[in-house]
C-alpha cells in the first residue's frame, strides 16, 4: 500500500489500560514517526525509523518498561531532563501537559503540518507541538509554540525545539567541531553515560566551534554507505544546545533547541513563543544517505534559490585584502572574465568617507563609497562589469559598527552594551555589535541593502559578513526586566530584517559569511544562497573542512575557492591542479590575485572553469556519495556526485599523503545504476598520456564493485608529478 495515502492517518489501538489510544502517523516516503496523542493523556513517543504500514502503525505499543513522553515538560518527575520548563506567574515551577487536540493542515508549498495541542491540567498554558512533512522528502521538521492566558507573565526557562528518544545499542554520534579556519571537523564517539552537550554561546556566529547538527549511527561505528542513521539539524542561527542524556533507562534522550542559558523569556498573556525547527532524517544508507536526505530537503525547501545553479566568481579578499582601488578592481574583473568566470565580488575596504576603511580599525556602519579609492563609485564598477560580460557583487557587514565610525558617533545607543559599563570591543580593537533587538537598528540593516540595491540595481551578489560574537550582555533597547531576551531577540530582529530584504529583493544572491564558516546552519539559509565554508582556503585542509560540512549541507551552498600558493592560512604549497580539483567539488570560485598567476596557470584555470560549467548541475544538484574519508587516514579521500536520474556522475579523488611506493586502497564507487554503461572522461588533465580507462565505458555494477585504479602520481613534469595528485572523472 502506498504509504503516502496513509500519511498523517490516525490509527486507533487499545492501550493496556483499555482506553483508546490515538496513534498519529507522521510519514514521509521512507520514514515514519508515530506518537500516541490520546486526549487527556500526555503525548507519548512510539516510534521513529523506516516507513511503517497502517497495520504496524495501529498495533504499535511502546516496547520499553515505561512509556516516554514525546515532548517532556518539567515539574512532575523532575528527576528526568525535560524539553520545556516554565515558572508560572504565581511562582509554580511545574507543568502537567495533556493532549487536547490534533489538527492537520496543508501549507502553500505542499507541506503538511500536524499539530498536537497540549494543555496544562491546571493552568491556562498551551504548548503546540508541530510536525511538518513534505510529499517527497525524508525529513520531518518539528517545533513548538507556547502561549498562555495567565494573569501575569510566565517565565520560560527551557524551550527545546524537539526531543527524540534513541534506543540504546551501540549508538555512535558524529558531530562537527572546530574553530576559526578549522571549522567542521568530524568527531565520532559512542555515547557515554551521563549528559553530553553540544552548545554555542557566540550570539552571532554559531558554527565555528561546534555545529547544531549531529548524526547518530545506530549500529556501531559510523559508515558512509551502510547502516541505520538518524540525522538531526537544528534550524537556528543563534545560541543552541544539543543534549544527549543517557540515564538508567534503555534510551539515550536527545534534545535540541535554543540554548536557554542567560536567556529566560518572559511571556505575556496572549503572546506566543515559537521555537526554531529541528529537522530529523532517518536513513538505512549510512551517513551519506542521511546527508542526501538533508541536501534534497534543503535545496528544495530551505536554501534560497536552492534549485538554481551558482555563478563562478572571483572574490577580491585574498587577492588584495583592504587595498581596494578602481584600477585594481578593473584588472581583477578583466582577469576573471577572460578566464570564463561569471561574477566579480568586491570584498571589504570600499567604504567610509570620514573614516576610510583601510584596515579593520574603523568604518563599519558608514556604508558610503570611498570615492578616493573608487572615483566612479559602485556605478562605475557595475558598468565595467557589464562591459566585460560579468556580474558585480559587493561585501557588507550590516550587523556591526566600529566605535571609529560616523554611525557610532551619532548613535552610540544602537550598539549592544551593558548598562553602566564600557563596551568590550572586538576585531581591530573597535568593533561592536549592533542591537538587532532594536527595530530602529533593523531598519538600518534593511536600509543598507535597500540603498545599495536601489542605487545600483545591477548588484547581483552580496557577501554578508559578521565578524564578532556578542561581547556584551546588554541591550540598550530592551527594558531592564527583559535583558535576558537579548540573544533570542537579536535573532528575531535579524530575521525580521532579512525577511524584508528578501521580500523586496528576492533575486539577489546573498552569501552568509561569519569570520569564515560561522554561519553554516539551516536557520539562516532560507535567506541566503550559500555560505563561506571557512576563511581557510588551503586545498588539503579544505578536503577535511568540506567533508564534514557536507554531512548536512549541499555543494550548491558551499563556497569553495581556488586560492594562492603558498596558502595564506597554512603556508602550504599546493599545485594548482590539486587546488582546482578540490574547489570544483563545491560551488567553484576564486580567491586569488589573478595578476600573479602565470599564463599557463590562467589557461589551466580557464579550462577548469569551462569544464566545471559542464559538471555544475551534477555537483550542485546531484546526490552525494562520500566514498573514502580523509579521517580514515588511508592516504586518499574520495567522493562523488550522481545526477538524480543516475545518467551522469562526477568522481573526485585526492591524495592526502605522499610516500614512495605507498599502497592506496582502490575506491569503489556508489550510487550508480548497475545496469547502465558509463563512459569515463578525465577533467583538468595535466598528464602527458590519458589514463588507461579514458574514453572507455564501464557498467555501473563494475564501477561500484571494483572501481577504477588511480595512479599514485601524475605523468607530468617533475614539479607537477609527485605530491598532491588528484583526479576528477566525469562518468556519462
Ligand atoms: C572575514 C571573512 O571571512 C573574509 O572572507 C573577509 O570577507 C573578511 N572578513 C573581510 O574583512
Amino acid at each position: 500500500m502506498n504509504l503516502r495515502i496513509v500519511s498523517l492517518l490516525s490509527a486507533m489501538a487499545m492501550t493496556v489500560t483499555g482506553t483508546m489510544a490515538e496513534n498519529i502517523h507522521i510519514s514521509t516516503p521512507g520514514t515514519s514517526l508515530v506518537v500516541d496523542a490520546t486526549k487527556g493523556e500526555p503525548m507519548k513517543f512510539l516510534y521513529y525509523g523506516a516507513a511503517l504500514n497502517p497495520s504496524d502503525v495501529g498495533n504499535l505499543t511502546f516496547g520499553g518498561a515505561s512509556s516516554l513522553n514525546a515532548y517532556p515538560v518539567y515539574g512532575l518527575n523532575p528527576e528526568r531532563e525535560a524539553a520545556f520548563s516554565a515558572v508560572h506567574s504565581d511562582g509554580n515551577m511545574t507543568l502537567d501537559m495533556v493532549v487536547s487536540d490534533v489538527t492537520t493542515r496543508t501549507d502553500s508549498d505542499g507541506s503538511k503540518v500536524t499539530t498536537v495541542t497540549m494543555k496544562d491540567k491546571v493552568y491556562p498554558f498551551t504548548i503546540d507541538v508541530n510536525y511538518r512533512t513534505y510529499p517527497s522528502e525524508d525529513v520531518i521538521e518539528t517545533w513548538t509554540e507556547a502561549s498562555h492566558s495567565e494573569k501575569g507573565t510566565v517565565s520560560l526557562t527551557r524551550f527545546m525545539s524537539g526531543y527524540m528518544p534513541v534506543r540504546r545499542s551501540d549508538v555512535h554520534v558524529s558531530q562537527l567541531y572546530g574553530s576559526w579556519a578549522n571549522e567542521g571537523r568530524v568527531e565520532e564517539a559512542p555515547l557515554p553515560h551521563g549528559v553530553k552537550i553540544i552548545k554555542n554561546k557566540d550570539g552571532v556566529r554559531n558554527s565555528h566551534t561546534a555545529h547544531g547538527e549531529v548524526m547518530m549511527s545506530l549500529d556501531g561505528k559510523a559508515r558512509e554507505n551502510e547502516g541505520r542513521v538518524i540525522g538531526a539539524a537544528l534550524c537556528y542561527g543563534g545560541n543552541y544546545k544539543l543534549m544527549f542524556d543517557t540515564d538508567d533507562s534503555d534510551f539515550h534522550h536527545f534534545f535540541a533547541g535554543i540554548n536557554e542559558e542567560n536567556s529566560s523569556y518572559n511571556l505575556k498573556k496572549g503572546e506566543k513563543f515559537t521555537t526554531p525547527a529541528l529537522a530529523f532524517t532517518y536513513s538505512e544508507e549510512g551517513l551519506s544517505g542521511a546527508s542526501r536526505n538533508f541536501h534534497r530537503w534543503g535545496r528544495n525547501h530551505r536554501l534560497a534559490h536552492g534549485k538554481d545553479l551558482r555563478k563562478v566568481l572571483l572574490n577580491s579578499w585574498e587577492g588584495v585584502y583592504f587595498d581596494i582601488n578602481e584600477a585594481g578592481m578593473q584588472q581583477m574583473m578583466d582577469d576573471i572574465s577572460s578566464m570564463g568566470g561569471e561574477l566579480f565580488v568586491m570584498d571589504d575596504g570600499w567604504f567610509g568617507e570620514k573614516y576610510p576603511r583601510n584596515n579593520d580599525h574603523s568604518s563599519l556602519g558608514d556604508w558610503t563609497v570611498d570615492t578616493r579609492k573608487l572615483p566612479n563609485g559602485i556605478k562605475g564598477l557595475c558598468d565595467a562589469a557589464a562591459d566585460k560580460g560579468i556580474r558585480f557583487g559587493i561585501w557588507i557587514e550590516p550587523e556591526m559598527a566600529n566605535t571609529v565610525s560616523e554611525l557610532y558617533e551619532k548613535h552610540p545607543e544602537y550598539i549592544l552594551k551593558a548598562d553602566k559599563r564600557e563596551p568590550v570591543l572586538g576585531r581591530g580593537g573597535t568593533q561592536v555589535v549592533l542591537d538587532m533587538a532594536n527595530p530602529r537598528v533593523q531598519d538600518i540593516v534593511f536600509n543598507i541593502v535597500d540603498t545599495l540595491m536601489t542605487r545600483y540595481p545591477q548588484i547581483d551578489y552580496i557577501k554578508w559578513d559578521a565578524n564578532a560574537p556578542v561581547m556584551n550582555h546588554g541591550s540598550q533597547y530592551l527594558t531592564a526586566d527583559n535583558q535576558s531576551h537579548l540573544y533570542i531577540d537579536y535573532h528575531k530582529g535579524l530575521e525580521a530584517a532579512l525577511k524584508r530584504i528578501r521580500a523586496k529583493y528576492p533575486d539577489v544572491t546573498i552569501q552568509a559569511c561569519a569570520s569564515g564558516g560561522g554561519r553554516a546552519n539551516w536557520g539562516i539559509l532560507p535567506y541566503f544562497d550559500e555560505f563561506w565554508v571557512s576563511d581557510n582556503t588551503d586545498a588539503l585542509q579544505r578536503i577535511y573542512l568540506q567533508w564534514g560540512t557536507s554531512y548536512f549541507f549541499p555543494a550548491v551552498a558551499m563556497a569553495s575557492h581556488i586560492s594562492a600558493t603558498p596558502n595564506h592560512q597554512t603556508a602550504r604549497r599546493v599545485p594548482l591542479k590539486f587546488r582546482t580539483d578540490v574547489a570544483m567539488s563545491g560551488r567553484l570560485g576564486m580567491e586569488i590575485q589573478p595578476k600573479n598567476m602565470s599564463d599557463d596557470e590562467k589557461a589551466q584555470t580557464k579550462k577548469a572553469i569551462s569544464e566545471y560549467k559542464d559538471i555544475r548541475p551534477i555537483v550542485q544538484q546531484g546526490d552525494i556519495y562520500r566514498l573514502l574519508s580523509p579521517y580514515d587516514r588511508k592516504g586518499a579521500a574520495s567522493l562523488m556526485y550522481v545526477s538524480p536520474d543516475k545518467e551522469n556522475a562526477v568522481f573526485f579523488w585526492w591524495k592526502t599523503e605522499q610516500f614512495a611506493n605507498q599502497q592506496l586502497p582502490r575506491v569503489t564507487m556508489a550510487g550508480l545504476d548497475p545496469d547502465r554503461m558509463y563512459t569515463v572522461t578525465e577533467l583538468n588533465r595535466i598528464d602527458n598520456k590519458p589514463l588507461p580507462f579514458e574514453g572507455k565505458s564501464y557498467s555501473g555494477r563494475y564501477l561500484m564493485s571494483n572501481g577504477l585504479e588511480m595512479p599514485l602520481s601524475h605523468d607530468a613534469s617533475w614539479d607537477k608529478a609527485g605530491d598532491y595528485s588528484s583526479r576528477v572523472l566525469l562518468l556519462k
